[in-house]
């Protein structure tokens, strides 16, 4: 007699069980769809990449000049921004030579200057799937300049693995569309920019001159402003320009922070309010990365010989490899067609001690030492190497200590001028080994026009009293990343000096689950998907913790060991 409304109870119970389960799913599911939606439109950069091509419809521009003080690929990227807001936009950069046609020649591979100031000109480069795609909103004609420059633009497959196990790009995540990229050497990528910049005539406006910033001064009637640079011409003469805007563009240089500590900025701070001095603001760290390059110039002959993979072409072929045991410096080995007819052959490795692979025969020695995970080296790298050695090719060696990277936290620096802003490797430079430099450059123009087509009243004739401080908000939402997943990484190698106050122990348990991650993207398609993505700029950082993606993490490790 009993038992009937017991049943009935726990049929309810049950019912209501799966219920709350299901509402409890649903709501866990629209969590992560709003905080993902959070991400993305905060920091990824993309809803704004989007919009780069479209800017205010007003026809009305700011007064003045804008002044942007280096020329190299944060430089001319802001000139392009502010071409479409400012009267008037002057590049002052030091590399006379720049100017000439042999800074804007169609072939980098025949350009008879070397820059002197730009230590990656001569070494490896990788361009991210993302700057692309900002590139081309910028650059209506990319296409068809990379093509005359001899660039190839390539489905953005760059042949990743874990310890030489492919990890599969996420062709079909991405509906058979891969992202593209640019593959080719850093001088003909700054080459083809310098021209798309100032060698076509369409940004009138843009104008490069011959000198060095050495200094900025108030404007008179209002200090919270710069009023003037001060710039050292080619025949050492000083002459000043006024400036609505300036934008130090001087990379590794840094040299907006003497600038401004010169005059008297970043010294006001208002006790409690958690801002820096300017002198305080510098913080670094070293990772003792060492860069060996070979680039060699082979025959057509040479080329032909050359074994190519079936899921490969001639003209974009590459082999990278990471070691995973970071215990000897976590080396890198990279072999990459480049622009014209050459290949890069490519080691890195932190270290103490000065490390360096000046011949074909000491990366084949490399390579034959590093330990594979499941699948071996491929043959046809060996074979590579060995009919590159043959053909006797002439070879540029090149080896780089990287200095160590650096961050200015302008986005927390008290009492900085109002139209003074910074991008580039000015604000901070990263671990080069992910080839992030160049897209978190973009990303500074990026944050540098919304700030500019959105906080400036349309009607404005200067910029206002708040731009600087919203400049730096903005590129810190966008770019900071690039420096905590780097830092993170960097501090798995033994022998990185870590920031001040931190231990090399810093992040292991992160270190510890991307690695993970990386193991399971050789099987599973989200991981491989959130893998590529991170690699190639686009994506958020809490992709990598999507629910589902960490309980199959957790789950591979448990029945892989
Ligand atoms: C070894 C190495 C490898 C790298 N590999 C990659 C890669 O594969 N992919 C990638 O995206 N990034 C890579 N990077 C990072 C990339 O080189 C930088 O992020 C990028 O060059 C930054 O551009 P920038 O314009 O900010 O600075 P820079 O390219 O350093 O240019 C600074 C410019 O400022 C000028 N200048 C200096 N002082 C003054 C002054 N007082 N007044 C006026 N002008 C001045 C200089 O002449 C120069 O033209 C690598 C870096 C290194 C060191
Ligand atoms: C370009 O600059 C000149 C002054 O140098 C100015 O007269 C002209 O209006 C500017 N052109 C545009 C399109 O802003
Ligand atoms: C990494 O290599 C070192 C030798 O360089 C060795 O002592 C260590 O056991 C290795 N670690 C792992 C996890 O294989
Ligand atoms: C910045 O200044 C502008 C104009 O001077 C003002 O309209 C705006 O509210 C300010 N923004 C902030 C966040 O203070
Ligand atoms: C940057 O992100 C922070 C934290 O999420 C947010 O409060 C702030 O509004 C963002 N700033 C800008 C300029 O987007």
């Amino acid at each position: 007699m009993t038992t009937q409304p017991q049943n009935g109870q726990l049929k309810a119970a049950f019912q209501l069980f799966i219920l709350t389960i299901g509402v409890l799913y649903g709501l866990a599911h629209l969590a992560w769809r709003v905080l993902r939606w959070h991400f993305f439109n905060r920091y990824s950069g993309i809803p704004e990449i989007e919009k780069l091509g479209t800017t205010r419809s007003l026809g009305q521009k700011l007064d003045g000049t804008a002044v942007i003080c280096g020329g190299s690929i944060a430089g001319l990227l802001a000139a392009r921004v502010c071409s479409d807001f400012f009267e008037r936009v002057i590049i002052v950069e030091p590399e006379e030579w720049l100017t000439t046609e042999d800074g804007m020649r169609r072939y980098g591979w025949e350009q008879e200057h070397k820059r002197t100031r730009v230590m990656q000109y001569q070494s490896l480069h990788g361009g991210q799937a993302l700057l692309y795609t900002g590139l081309r909103e910028l650059f209506p004609d990319l296409d068809e300049q990379c093509r005359y420059s001899g660039m190839t633009i390539y489905p953005a497959d760059r042949r990743m693995n874990f310890a030489g196990t492919p990890i599969p790009a996420p062709v079909e995540s991405y509906g058979g569309n891969l992202p593209k990229a640019i593959l080719g050497s850093r001088s003909g990528f700054e080459t083809l920019l310098r021209r798309l910049v100032l060698g076509q005539g369409k940004y009138r406006n843009v104008s490069q001159i011959a000198g060095t910033v050495v200094g900025v001064s108030p404007q008179s009637d209002d200090s919270s402003r710069i009023g003037r640079t001060k710039i050292r011409l080619a025949d050492l003469g000083v002459e000043e320009l006024d400036a609505s805007l300036v934008v130090d563009c001087t990379g590794t240089t840094r040299a907006g922070l003497k600038w401004l500590s010169q005059s008297g900025y970043g010294t006001a701070v208002v006790h409690g309010d958690g801002k820096l001095p300017l002198q305080d603001a510098k913080i670094t760290f070293d990772q003792k990365l060492h860069y060996s390059t070979l680039i060699c110039n082979v025959t057509p002959a040479t080329l032909e010989k050359l074994p190519v993979p079936s899921n490969q072409k001639i003209e974009t072929i590459s082999y990278g490899f990471g070691e995973d045991n970071t215990s000897k410096g976590r080396r890198i080995f990279a072999l990459t067609r480049m622009d014209g007819n050459r290949f890069l052959i490519f080691a890195g490795q932190s270290s103490d001690e000065t490390v360096k692979y000046e011949t074909l025969d000491a990366m084949r020695s490399l390579v034959h030492d590093f330990k594979t995970y499941k699948d071996p080296i491929p043959e046809w790298v060996f074979e590579t190497i060995d009919i590159l050695e043959e053909s006797q090719p002439v070879i540029h060696s090149s080896h780089l200590r990287v200095p160590p990277t650096a961050y200015i936290r302008y986005h927390q620096t008290a009492d900085l001028p109002s139209n003074f802003v910074a991008l580039g490797d000015s604000v901070f430079s990263i671990d080069p080994i992910f080839g992030q430099g160049c897209t978190k450059a973009l990303l500074g123009a990026v944050a540098l026009h919304k700030v500019l087509s959105t906080r400036t009243p349309a009607d404005a004739k200067e910029i206002p009293g708040n731009f600087s401080e919203q400049f730096f908000k903005e590129h810190f939402n966008k770019t900071d990343s690039f420096w905590q997943v780097t830092h993170l990484l960097d501090y798995g190698i033994p022998s990185t000096t870590p920031l001040p106050g931190e231990d090399l122990q810093v992040g292991s348990l992160i270190r510890w689950y991307l690695r993970r991650v990386q193991i399971l993207a050789i099987k599973d398609a989200q991981a491989a998907r959130t893998f590529w993505d991170g690699a190639m700029g686009f994506g958020t950082s809490i992709d990598f913790f999507h629910p589902s993606l960490v309980l199959k993490t957790l789950f591979n490790t448990v029945i892989e060991g």
